[in-house]
């Protein structure tokens, strides 16, 4: 029997979605049917997002100081979210469109050690499934997931389904680009291939498990690595307390070079919180509750925005597909050199 498996994702900046594209393609290499799933296409999250709108605690501290708007959509913080959860009627059918699989994976960026806001506004929105579905959750993270885990495991749980694993890897620091003065695509793009080839070999062991799990054989997948908690302390500490501060204090904000900007509308459309609206002179107004997901840093065309002075003038993260086509041209070069 082939085993259907979807995997569901919310990816700011393309690295979860490159680790989406891997465990697919090891799974089909082992014998699973795989789907891949954008969760910004599944249904209109923005939507489903600005009616309930939750907020991790670093977007509140930095945006409470500092209001970007007239325009305060009421939030929930993260607490009051989990305890007004109800399903929505608009991810009803979900369970239909669903049942045909045994397996569905959740994946999203580590914020904050949370999955990004608008995955945990869309897992609580969840309808309670009638028979306990098979899921796994998995995450790209910069090396501090923190209790990630925990939390979508228990979302998930209370949701009725039947949480089996989590998978998680860190690629390249692309949080930390927009700060930097420069980025190497080519040494990027290098350490982006080593790094998919080593998150290949977990998710080929990730895999062993899922078959045990499926031949009805105990689970033996240790959940959480002990190795992982200690080397992740330092990461830990940088992102509780370095994030945090830099969120407050030096990034959050959003600048506009209105004389770069050619109004292309790419900051409006690529938002998956529908933040950004036009001005009445055609300049895009961030309204509140931001994520910081980095899309519309990255995505201008001309680079006319900026969050604050740390991040006006520096580099900016092309997503995966950029990194690995500069290491491909690399060594086709080298190939080529040696014939
Ligand atoms: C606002 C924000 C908060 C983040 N918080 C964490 C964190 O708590 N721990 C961590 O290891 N990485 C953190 N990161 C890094 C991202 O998890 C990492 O860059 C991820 O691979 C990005 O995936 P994406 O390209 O799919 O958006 C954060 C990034 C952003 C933008
Ligand atoms: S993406 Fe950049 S250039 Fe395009 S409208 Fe937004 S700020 Fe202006
Ligand atoms: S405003 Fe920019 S950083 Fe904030 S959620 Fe939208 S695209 Fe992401």
């Amino acid at each position: 029997m082939v085993i259907k498996v979807l995997l569901i994702y919310f990816s700011g900046t393309g690295i979860t979605r490159h680790f989406a594209t891997l465990i697919q393609e090891r799974m089909a290499a082992n014998g699973y049917s795989c789907d891949l799933l954008d969760l910004e296409e599944l249904t209109d999250i923005t939507v489903l997002w600005q009616k309930k709108p939750v907020a991790l605690p670093y977007t509140i501290r930095a945006e409470v100081k500092r209001p970007l708007s007239n325009y305060p959509w009421p939030y929930l913080t993260l607490d009051e979210a989990l305890h007004a959860v109800t399903e929505n009627p608009v991810l009803k059918k979900l369970e239909n469109e669903w049942a045909d699989y045994d397996l569905i994976g959740f994946g999203s960026p580590v914020y904050g050690f949370r999955p990004a806001p608008i995955m945990i506004r869309f897992l609580l929105d969840l309808p309670n499934f009638k028979k306990p579905k098979k899921v796994f959750s998995f995450a790209t993270h910069d090396g501090a997931q923190g209790d990630y885990e925990n939390f979508t495991r228990q979302v998930l749980t209370d949701k009725g389904f039947k949480f089996i694993g989590h998978l998680d890897h860190s690629f390249v620091y692309s949080a930390s680009v927009i700060m930097r003065k420069s980025f190497d695509h080519l040494s990027a793009g290098r350490l982006l291939v080593r790094k998919s080839a080593l998150a290949r070999q977990s998710i080929n062991f990730f895999l062993k498990y899922l078959d045990n799990v499926f031949k009805g054989i105990p689970d033996i997948y240790r959940i959480t690595n002990p190795l992982s908690i200690i080397f992740g302390l330092p990461y830990r500490l940088i992102y509780s307390y370095g994030i945090d501060f830099l969120l407050n204090h030096f990034l959050f904000g959003f600048g506009i070079h209105k004389k770069k900007c050619i109004q292309c509308m790419t900051c409006v459309m690529q938002c998956p919180q529908g933040l950004i609206e036009l001005d009445e002179d055609g300049y895009p107004l961030r309204l509140y509750h931001c994520m910081y997901c980095l899309r519309c840093l990255n995505w201008c065309p001309t680079d006319a925005l900026y969050f604050s002075r740390l991040t006006d003038g520096k580099a900016r993260f092309p997503g995966p597909e950029v990194l690995l086509e500069a290491a491909n041209q690399d060594e086709m070069a080298s190939r080529l050199r040696t014939f």
